[in-house]
């Protein structure tokens, strides 16, 4: 299939985290998503978690007034954050799972399990004009039953991938693109749009650019830690250019 054209959404948490170890106003995360945009960023994106450890309510209400670009708020499908979408009308909302004692979104959402939390969030948000994402798991299954919910957009989980990069296993990297692979082909040709994103790095957004279905990537906590080493807009242009390349075929 002819590749759609692949977005950038820089997920900007970690700079949150960074000025919260303080407690001051420094760094400032709305500069840092400027800043992204300006290297090259489609959208931006922000977490807005239960126990506020990282982006907090003023942060959102700054990127909603400020941002040129689609604001992308990834919350649980609770009865506040849902208000919150409400009222601030990012341009999309990724409903993930959250559990407080995790350090990051360990893995997708239980769309069975968690079906009467996401039915009614998935609806009002989508009634709202808010393009609604669920964060999953790569499996054919779970995009059968993301379609059934009616989401538009299913983002996949590729921190399970990454990890086997990580570990160097080469039977566990090739098994695990192919999950993504035939979850990304699956759940376009049912009429999801397509996103992925956890864990990605220099090292493994190639083979995920790659999947021509794809049209979003979402990375964070690597963007902003190699920031620390290149700068964000470098960091963030480098990124770019790798998930060009994948896209190109020429990894
Ligand atoms: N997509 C979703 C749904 C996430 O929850 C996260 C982590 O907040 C990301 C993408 C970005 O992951 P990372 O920070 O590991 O790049």
């Amino acid at each position: 299939m002819t590749a759609l054209p692949l977005r950038l959404g820089v997920n900007i948490d970690h700079v949150a985290t960074v000025r919260n170890a303080r407690g001051g106003p420094y760094p400032d995360p709305i500069r840092a998503a400027h800043l992204a945009v300006l290297a090259g960023a489609d959208g931006i994106t922000a977490h807005l978690r239960e126990d506020r450890r990282h982006i907090r309510d003023e942060d959102m209400e700054r990127l909603r007034r400020q941002l040129f670009v689609p604001l992308n708020m990834e919350m649980a499908a609770t009865p506040e954050m849902v208000g919150l979408a409400l009222a601030w009308r990012p341009h999309a909302a990724c409903l993930v799972p959250e559990k407080r004692e995790e350090r990051t979104t360990e893995g997708g959402l239980d769309i069975v399990g968690a079906q009467a939390a996401l039915r009614p969030a998935i609806a009002e948000l989508s009634e709202a004009g808010i393009r609604v994402s669920l964060f999953v798991e790569p499996e054919v299954e779970i995009m059968d039953a993301a379609c059934e919910l009616h989401a538009p957009v299913v983002e996949l989980h590729t921190g399970t991938y990454c990890e086997a990069v990580a570990e160097g296993d080469e039977d566990r990297i090739a098994f695990e693109l192919q999950r993504l692979r035939r979850a990304a082909e699956h759940g376009a040709r049912i009429g999801l749009e397509i996103h992925a994103g956890h864990g990605l790095s220099f090292d493994t957004v190639q083979a995920v650019a790659a999947i021509p279905q794809i049209a979003e990537l979402n990375i964070g906590h690597f963007l902003i830690g190699e920031a620390l080493f290149m700068g964000l807009d470098e960091s963030v242009r480098a990124m770019r250019a790798a998930m060009d390349q994948g896209r190109a075929g020429i990894a």
